[in-house]
């Protein structure tokens, strides 16, 4: 099979039954400071989760791209990829367990649809704590479908599900798929790795909260990933999705660029066209970004890098990611044709990135054999020393140390890391950890005020203010709009003094859902380049102080917000200025 045909298979099916296909939002999530990338498809889903009402109803479908840097270190083995596909169908607050599990045993099963071996699936199933029950409603329904109880397994902490430490969750059922060509064990073993978990049911009813203890949702909602990669390869009998189509025109340039061959150089040509894959999906994205020291960008850049020098390794000579990327941009424009607006800018960024560390690589590496053969620790200093003169990420320095069986103080590292005040990466990581999409008071306030904002911008200074980039911390707001000059402080007064009088009148925040068309019909205003579903949620403040189409949370109630004041008024590009602002109580 074909990943095209089975994309278009899973969004049919559950078409069919009553979802709505939504776009895959962005890879890097808007206004949510608690994640560095999108992880999964229910992340951009959590205002929804927890009771706001969608525009495109009750019951969605889609592909949603997702980046993860957890599995790092498994990249490369036959069911991990830094980028990868969701296949996801949601219920907020209708279907439940039943047809939620009926539906994808159908999906799977069906002749019509993949026609995998019953013999070959087993399924997992939550085993209960403290305070939520064993989920024998779950083993019961596999069962009522014909699954024998040997393939049903009771699990642990695998079968509870969140995004983060807190928000949304609830007890999942996981389908495993069992992918060796030998004779399928009559009973399911979770610690052989031949069984593959290729999707998994969530039953979100229970959002976590600050100290950790649950408390039950106000509605019951189904939230599935199934692994489009994992799944792909299972119906095509590949080992893994890198000996798919999703990969395959990728790893053959890989194998005519290095002249080696796939099967002497399995483990690094792997590594080569996953990282490149997510690099170009990174820098193509609708919220694209760049190789630099800090959050996102220094993920990107630490991909870019070990795809260089790996390709280095291999046999790899001279400038070789940009044609890469060109086959990346090729297979996959179809689906995300951001990847084809985006295109110049891709081949811009990777050939900067790699002109860039190709002139410091090799001294790099002299410079690491040199620490290496004296000691056993390659010191803090040492390690800033590779990452600051040669462009070594911390993790490269770790990864080469491992092969030469000496270790790395990475303590050391990011104290002389710290001292030199330029990557917070304690904080990046915390990020790595995951977390939920903020829909936290703060940043709820702080997403209402920016409306007030773009609306006070074109009051004061010309009626032809258009959002150019919104970014939102529990701490402050980010705007950026179309405006030639820097503002005078006048200006800056005559704005604050416009949106604080906008709050102190205790206006309403109202939404409304309509078709696209009407939205803009009525002055909704929306972001530049955005390309909205046919209906849409609209946000009103006020009478009509403002109107914007936009997914939300916002407070009720301007009163709500506190005194905005604005911290920074600078250049962001050419024409678009960017300003930063805060809520004080
Ligand atoms: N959100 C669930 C997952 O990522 C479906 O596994």
């Amino acid at each position: 099979m074909k990943s095209s045909e089975l994309k278009q298979k899973y969004l049919d099916f559950f078409k069919n039954k009553g979802h709505t296909i939504i776009p895959s939002a962005s890879l890097i999530p808007v206004n949510d400071p608690s994640v560095l990338f999108n992880t999964a498809g229910m992340q951009p889903l959590v205002p929804f989760l927890i009771g706001q009402k969608h525009p495109q109803g009750k019951r969605l479908v889609n592909v949603q791209k997702c980046l993860r840097t957890v599995d790092f270190d498994n990249i490369g083995d036959d069911t991990h990829h830094t980028f990868f596909q969701m296949l996801g169908n949601w219920s907020l607050g209708d279907y439940f367990k039943k047809e939620s599990i009926a539906w994808s045993f159908e999906f799977l099963t069906a002749q019509k649809w993949l026609s995998l071996p019953i013999d070959k699936l087993a399924f997992t199933v939550y085993q209960g704590d403290k305070v939520v029950p064993k989920d024998e409603e779950s083993a019961e329904i596999w069962k009522s479908l014909g699954v024998f109880k040997d393939r049903i397994a009771y699990l642990g902490k695998d079968n509870f599900w969140s995004a983060g430490e807190k928000g949304p969750c609830g007890p999942s059922t996981e389908i495993f798929y069992w992918k060796s060509k030998s004779k399928t064990p009559k009973v399911f073993d979770a610690s052989d790795n031949n069984w593959v978990e290729i999707w998994n049911n969530v039953f979100m009813t229970y959002n976590r909260k600050e100290d950790g203890t649950l408390e039950p949702l106000k509605q019951k909602n189904v939230d599935t990933g199934m692994g489009y990669e994992r799944t792909l390869a299972a119906l095509t009998g590949e080992q893994s999705a890198y000996e798919t189509d999703l990969f395959l025109p990728l790893i053959k340039k890989i194998e005519e660029l290095s002249k080696k061959t796939y099967a002497s150089e399995k483990k690094n040509m792997r590594i080569i066209a996953d990282h490149l894959r997510a690099a170009v999906f990174l820098i193509g994205d609708q919220n694209g970004i760049v190789p630099s020291n800090v959050d996102q960008g220094y993920v990107l850049r630490r991909l870019i890098r070990k795809a260089i020098r790996l390709g280095k390794l291999i046999g790899i000579g001279g400038c070789f990611t940009v044609q890469i990327a060109e086959i990346v941009v090729k297979e996959y424009k179809d689906s995300y044709p951001e990847l084809h607006q985006n295109y110049s800018k891709i081949l811009f960024e990777l050939e900067k990135e790699e002109h860039k560390f190709n002139s410091t690589l090799e001294q790099g590496l002299k410079e690491f054999d040199k620490i290496a053969v004296q000691s056993k620790m390659i010191s803090g200093k040492e390690a800033f020393l590779l990452f600051q003169s040669y462009g070594f990420p911390l993790e490269m320095t770790q990864e080469l140390a491992v092969e030469k069986n000496i270790k790395v103080d990475a303590v050391g590292f990011k104290k002389e890391f710290e001292h030199h005040q330029e990557l917070s990466r304690v904080g990046a990581e915390q990020k790595f950890k995951g977390g939920l999409s903020d829909a936290s008071a703060e940043t709820t306030k702080l997403h209402t005020a920016t409306h007030i904002l773009n609306e006070a911008l074109r009051k004061v200074l010309k009626e032809d203010i258009k959002q150019r980039g919104s970014n939102i911390t529990s701490e402050r707001l980010r705007f950026d709009f179309n405006f030639d000059r820097k503002l005078t402080e006048d200006e800056i007064q005559k704005i604050e003094a416009e949106v604080n009088k906008v709050i102190k009148e205790k206006l309403e925040v109202v939404r409304e859902e309509m078709p696209v068309e009407k939205a803009f019909q009525s002055g909704a205003h929306g972001e530049f380049g955005t390309k909205y579903p046919p209906k849409v949620s609209v946000y009103t403040v006020g009478k009509n102080y403002s109107k914007e189409i936009c997914m939300g949370p916002h407070v009720k109630n301007t009163s709500e917000l506190g005194r905005l004041k604005i911290i920074k008024e600078k250049s962001s590009a050419t024409g678009i200025r960017r300003i930063k602002a805060v809520l004080e109580k």
